[in-house]
């Protein structure tokens, strides 16, 4: 059965899966999300993703009955139900169905969405590399929940497609970056690597911490501090990270030209000597 999705229950073809329009998560965005792939057919840092999945739904206060336990085999019954090579997980947890109101609904089950897709092979974006625009942060104080309210991540997407470039990096109005619109920045500097901390202004990536685990056992100092545009402009070389494309260079920023190499595709190489093998 290809391309499978999983609802409150019960596994179906993609194309039957349905939500009702008065699911909470269609309605206001009251949901939070994962997205997991596989290497070798497993699934990639499992634990971590559903850590932070439970970190999602305990800051947005929703009430669930998921534990690890329960949600770890049905993803691994799920990848192997739609039998592909390797396998894109979204999952997706919202406050249930309910009469539309702002209060939270009682009584109301969470409504559990899962789907299993074939793998996007994103290798072409990595050995090309991408362009970014810069643009004011205007999301949420909260971008470290991983919430469906994705709007502004949309829209910004779309001004650096208009731009002619392939994404954006926000950017507070202190100078300091945060991250691209599906991904989180790295920069080298004098062979170091650096990345913005963790706090409200990003999602702390599954990919971003095991490209910092990489770094330093490739023997590159590696370092979690704020990254100003400046230094994003001037940087030797940068890069994205993300589940799906793993780390992809960026060779320029607001059209000012980034060297590519050498220490990214060292960094890149270790990671998936490291968990991707
Ligand atoms: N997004 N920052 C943002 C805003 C993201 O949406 C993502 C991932 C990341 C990287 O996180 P990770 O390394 O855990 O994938 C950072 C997923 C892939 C998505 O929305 O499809």
């Amino acid at each position: 059965m290809p391309e499978i999705a999983y609802i409150n229950g019960k596994f179906m073809p993609l194309e039957q899966a349905t939500v009702s329009v008065e699911d909470r998560g269609y309605q206001f965005a009251d949901a939070v999300y994962e997205v997991v792939r596989t290497y070798c057919g497993r699934p990639f840092a499992l634990d971590e993703h559903l850590a932070r999945l439970f970190r999602s739904l305990a800051a947005i206060q929703l009430e669930h009955s998921f534990t690890a336990d329960n949600l770890k085999p049905l993803i691994v019954e799920a990848i192997q139900r739609a039998g592909f090579p390797e396998t894109l997980v979204y999952l997706q947890i919202s406050r249930g169905v309910a009469k539309r109101h702002r209060g939270f609904p009682t009584g109301h089950e969470p409504v559990f969405v899962l789907t299993a897709r074939a793998l996007p092979d994103t290798r072409h974006i990595r050995e090309k590399g991408i362009t970014v625009i810069t643009v004011p942060d205007n999301r949420w104080g909260r971008c470290d929940i991983k919430s469906v309210g994705l709007l502004a991540n949309v829209l910004a997407h779309h001004a650096a497609h208009q731009a002619g470039a392939n994404d954006a990096v926000f950017v507070e109005a202190d100078g300091a970056i945060a991250e691209a619109t599906a991904a989180n920045v790295f920069i080298i500097h004098n062979g170091t690597l650096l990345t913005p901390p963790e706090g409200p202004k990003i999602l702390s990536g599954i990919t971003r911490g095991k490209i910092l685990e990489a770094a330093r056992a490739a023997g590159i100092a590696a370092a979690e501090r704020r990254v100003t545009k400046v230094e994003l402009l001037g940087a030797d070389e940068a890069f994205l990270s993300s589940t799906t494309a793993e780390v992809v260079p960026i060779l320029a920023v607001d059209g000012h030209k980034i060297g590519a190499g050498p220490l990214a595709p060292r960094i890149y190489d270790q990671f998936i000597k490291m968990f991707a093998s």
